[in-house]
C-alpha cells in the first residue's frame, strides 16, 4: 500500500513547483549524467492517485524525453496527453472516464492530439479503454513504460497502441526519473514494485503484479544524486516496504544505507504493513535522527473477524502489540492509518471496534474510505457487498469525526514544544510565512521574521497554536 493520498486526486499540474510555471522544453534539460536531446513534441501528464503513481510519472517522463518530448504544464499546447490513473476505488475510475470525455472534446479541435492512459486503470481495463467511444489512442500498463517509444510511433502511424504486459523483474532501476512536479526539496524514490499480499478488497496485486525489489545500489545512488542536487528529503516508496529484500539486504539495511548518505538528508518511507514491520526497522529508525519518526501503518479495521475476511494477516491484538512496540522504541513517533468502513458483512459492533481501535491508538492522521467493491478481487468473488452505500458513508462520517478529534488532540499536545522543520516553501496563505514539516510529518507554518532563510534550510520552531491540520509557531533559532 503506497497510497498516501488515496482519496486526493491531484492533477500533476497543480503543484506550486516553479518549474511547472514554465514549459519544460528546449534542449538543455539536464538530468544526472544525461543530456536530453532537443525537443520537438510536447507531453502533458496528469497524475491521479498514490505516490507510486507520481513516481511512475517521473519514470515515463524520462522515457518520453529520450524520444524527444518536452513537457508542458497545460493540455492546450500538448501533442500527447497522458493520464496516469488509479483503479483503487470505483470513484477514482469514474473521474478518469469523465476526464477522457472532456479530452474527446479537446481532440475535436486538435485532430492530431494523442490521448493515452497509463497506470492501474490501464492494466485493469486493457483494451476496453481503446474500444470505448474512441476516447483513447494509447494504453500503457505499469510495467510497460520502456515501450512508450514504440507505442507512440504506432499511434503516430494511425493505429491504436497497447502494452499491458506485467513483468516479474521490471523495477526501472536504471532510469533517472525526471522530477516534473518537484519543489526541489522533497522527492520520491521507488524501491520496489507490485504486491503479493492479496488483501481481499484490493485491486493492486492485479494491476501492479508480483512484488519485486529494486537493487539497493541504484536506490542509494539515486538518493545521493538527489542530495547533491539540493534535495533534503526523500521518501522510499513501495506497496509494502517491509518486505523489501534484495540480495539479503532487508528494508532495515536499506534504511541504514540511505540514512548514512548525509545527516542533512531526511528519510521517510511508505507504506508499512503491520504483519511485516520488524523490530529491526524500528531500532534503525530510532538510531538515526534523519530517519523521520513517522509510520503509516494501515489498520483497515479494528475487528479481528473483518481483518480475517480482508486477509490482512493480523488480528486487532497483534496490531495493538505492534503499536505498543513502536511507542516503546520511539516514544516520539507519530502514527497514521488507512481505514475502510462498511466492508462485506461488517456489523455495527464490528464498526465500533474500528472506532475504539482508533481511540486506543490515538492516530495522528488517517486516510479513510468507504468500501468500494473492485471486480476480480478476492472479496468481489467471495463475499457479497451487502452494506448499503448510505450506511457505509454514515460509518465513514463517524470514523472521520473521531479522527478529527484525535488529530486536534495530538496537535494541541505539541503546543510549547520545539521541532526542527525542513522549509519546503511559502505557506499557501501568505508569502510572509514559511511552511515545512517536522519529523513527525506534521505541517508547520511560521512567520519568516526577516531571518535569511530559504527552502531546503532546517530551522527550529516553537509551536504556539494548533488546528486539526496544521501547527503554527515561531522561529527560535
Ligand atoms: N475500497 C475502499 N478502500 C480501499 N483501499 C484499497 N482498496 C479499497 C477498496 N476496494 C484503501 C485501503 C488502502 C488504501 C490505499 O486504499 O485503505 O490501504
Ligand atoms: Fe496494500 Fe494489501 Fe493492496 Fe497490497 S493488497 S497494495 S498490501 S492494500
Amino acid at each position: 500500500m503506497s497510497h498516501l493520498l488515496p482519496n486526493v486526486f491531484t492533477p500533476g499540474n497543480l503543484n506550486n513547483s516553479p518549474q511547472l510555471n514554465e514549459e519544460l522544453q528546449g534542449s538543455a534539460y539536464v538530468q544526472p549524467d544525461k543530456q536530453i536531446q532537443a525537443t520537438t513534441k510536447k507531453a502533458y501528464i496528469e497524475t491521479y492517485g498514490c505516490q507510486m503513481n507520481f513516481s511512475d510519472t517521473e519514470i515515463i517522463a524520462a522515457q518520453l524525453a529520450e524520444i524527444g518530448f518536452g513537457f508542458t504544464p497545460s493540455e492546450n499546447n500538448a501533442d500527447l496527453v497522458l493520464l496516469n490513473t488509479c483503479a483503487i476505488r470505483e470513484n477514482a475510475e469514474t473521474k478518469i472516464w469523465n476526464r477522457l470525455k472532456q479530452l474527446k472534446v479537446t481532440k475535436k479541435s486538435k485532430p492530431g492530439l494523442m490521448v493515452g492512459v497509463m497506470g492501474c486503470m490501464a492494466e485493469r481495463l486493457k483494451t476496453k479503454l481503446l474500444d470505448q467511444e474512441q476516447l483513447v489512442d494509447l494504453v500503457v500498463g505499469p510495467d510497460a513504460y520502456r515501450d512508450i517509444a514504440r507505442l507512440v510511433e504506432e499511434v503516430e502511424s494511425g493505429q491504436k497502441a497497447v502494452n499491458v504486459l506485467l513483468s516479474r523483474e521490471e523495477t526501472y532501476s536504471d532510469i533517472a526519473p525526471i522530477r516534473l512536479n518537484t519543489n526541489g526539496i522533497t522527492a520520491f524514490i521507488s524501491i520496489m514494485r507490485g504486491c503479493d499480499n492479496m488483501c481481499s478488497f484490493c485491486v493492486v496485486p492485479f494491476t501492479r503484479g508480483r512484488e519485486r525489489s529494486r537493487d539497493y545500489q541504484s536506490i542509494v545512488q539515486e538518493a545521493e544524486d538527489l542530495f547533491n542536487q539540493g534535495y533534503k528529503e526523500i521518501t522510499l516508496l513501495g506497496q509494502n516496504v517491509d518486505s523489501y529484500n534484495f540480495e539479503n539486504c532487508t528494508f532495515a539495511n536499506l534504511l541504514e544505507k540511505v540514512a548514512l548518505i548525509n545527516p542533512l538528508l531526511r528519510i521517510r518511507f511508505s507504506t508499512s504493513h503491520p504483519k511485516d514491520i520488524t523490530d529491526e526497522v524500528l531500532f534503525t529508525m530510532a538510531k538515526y535522527p534523519n530517519i523521520c519518526k513517522f509510520i503509516h501503518l494501515p489498520a483497515q479495521s479494528g475487528n479481528s473477524r473483518i481483518l480475517e475476511l480482508m486477509n490482512r494477516g493480523y488480528t486487532r491484538e497483534w496490531y495493538l502489540n505492534k503499536i505498543n512496540r513502536i511507542r516503546e522504541i520511539m516514544p516520539n513517533c507519530s502514527i497514521s492509518t488507512d481505514i475502510i468502513t462498511g466492508f462485506c458483512s461488517e456489523t455495527i459492533d464490528e464498526h465500533q471496534d474500528t472506532l475504539s481501535l482508533m481511540e486506543t491508538v490515538a492516530y495522528d492522521s488517517a486516510f479513510m474510505f468507504y468500501y468500494s467493491e473492485r471486480p476480480g478481487t478476492l472479496a468481489a468473488r467471495k463475499y457479497p457487498d451487502d452494506i448499503p452505500e448510505s450506511e457505509k458513508k454514515r460509518r465513514l462520517s463517524e470514523v472521520i469525526e473521531v479522527q478529527q478529534k484525535l488529530a486536534l488532540n495530538s496537535n494541541l499536545k505539541d503546543i510549547g514544544k520545539t521541532f526542527e522543520i525542513l522549509i519546503e516553501g511559502n505557506s499557501k496563505r501568505s508569502e510572509k510565512d514559511w511552511c515545512g514539516r517536522n519529523s513527525q510529518n506534521k505541517m508547520v507554518v511560521f512567520p519568516k521574521d526577516n531571518y535569511p532563510l530559504k527552502p531546503g534550510d532546517y530551522v527550529t520552531v516553537l509551536i504556539n497554536q494548533a488546528s486539526t491540520a496544521t501547527l503554527l509557531g515561531e522561529i527560535i533559532s
